[in-house]
């Protein structure tokens, strides 16, 4: 017996009058997902500030906001978006998790107000389609109810065991999904890992090397990515369905040097952004996430020596093909998106 829904059936609306499900995701940058706590009269009183500053403003509900103001996150998080123009930044919120006694409010409250401000829900601790499926037809229905326009997407947080165990299930739930982040403070918990950070690497991972001839000798020890084996996956998955990955937060705000590292392996190995949890956050994202602009121009190099994609050319004695064509491609196509945001990086690129 099939186990999802056929092939036109996915692609209609989950309830008589909700809109049309997207077949491709819009085109839209999204280098840093900047928290902000909804709560928080000051931080609300800048919102137009920030959003001019960071591609996504995500009002945050759920960890972080005490049990006894979230309602007033709640409520915060609709005037927020009801108070303030975002033009081109998008606007997310992260509700609490399903099994929490605030997430049905915050569903029904958030698309009644403001449904057509806004662009995606962050779901945390998805454990599996089901998760998907549940918020899928709900959202379908509070979208025909209060007659929004767009699909408001759906965001991932994978942050428990059984998450990454269905990933892939995930990431094929819904149309409605836009991509995943990597949740490392609760997936280390899930797994019983033994730390106590929120994301980044840990000292006492990594390998030591071989003892040489000199038994005395100090050997080197090379710290390694805890984070390899979970963002591989989650990108694999995020791919193959064409959704978009992301790392999520780096908790260490003093240790600048060490969340640009970690994001910077996320961006090489496919990711599209992180999380600013804290302003100093938002240059480390855009520095990561806007494509390097040597590697920008060597990659327009190789467009330009091969312009239908076929064929082998030398370039600085390196071998191109329809495989490095299409790795140019990526990155150009990224700096041509950064470049329509930021006159800066426009200059930078020769875009
Ligand atoms: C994020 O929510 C995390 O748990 O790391
Ligand atoms: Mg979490």
């Amino acid at each position: 017996m099939a186990s999802s829904r056929t092939p036109a059936k996915f692609y209609s609306p989950l309830a008589i009058g909700a809109p049309e499900p997207y077949r491709a995701l819009p085109v839209r940058l999204e280098r840093m997902i900047h928290f902000v706590p909804p709560h928080n009269d000051k931080i609300r009183a800048k919102i137009k500030d920030i959003a001019g500053q960071v591609d996504v403003v995500l009002g945050n509900l759920e960890d972080a906001i005490p049990a006894d103001q979230k309602q007033a996150a709640r409520a915060g998080f609709i005037a927020m978006a009801r108070d303030n123009d975002f033009g081109s930044t998008g606007l997310w919120t992260r509700i609490n998790c399903l099994n929490s006694p605030w997430m049905l409010d915050d569903v029904t409250e958030i698309v009644a107000a403001v449904g057509d401000k806004l662009d995606v829900i962050m779901l945390p601790k998805v454990e599996g389609p089901w998760d998907i499926h549940y918020l899928d037809q709900l959202l379908a229905q509070l979208e025909a109810r209060h007659g929004v326009k767009k699909p408001i997407l759906i965001h991932a947080i994978l942050e428990t065991a059984e998450g990454v165990n269905n990933v892939e299930a995930i990431a094929a739930a819904s149309p409605r999904m836009h991509g995943m982040s990597l949740g490392p403070a609760d997936l280390a918990a899930s797994r019983g890992m033994k730390t106590t950070r929120v994301g980044g690497g840990h000292p006492d991972y990594g390998v030591l090397a071989d003892a040489g001839s000199d038994a005395g000798a100090a050997r080197a020890f090379y710290q390694q990515d805890l984070w390899h084996y979970t963002v591989g996956k989650m990108v694999d998955a995020c791919l193959a369905y064409g959704l978009k990955p992301f790392y999520g937060p780096f908790g260490d705000f003093s240790d600048g040097a060490a969340c640009e590292a970690q994001f910077r392996n996320a961006f090489l190995q496919g990711c599209l952004g992180a999380w600013s949890l804290h302003p100093t956050q938002i240059d480390i994202a855009k520095r990561v996430f806007s494509p390097d602009e040597k590697e920008v121009a060597f990659a327009k190099r190789i467009l330009e020596a091969m312009p239908d994609g076929t064929g082998a050319v030398m370039i600085d004695g390196k071998m191109q093909d329809d495989a490095t064509w299409k790795q140019a491609k990526v990155i150009v196509d990224l700096a041509r998106l950064v470049a329509a945001k930021d006159p800066e990086k426009a200059a930078a690129y020769g875009l």
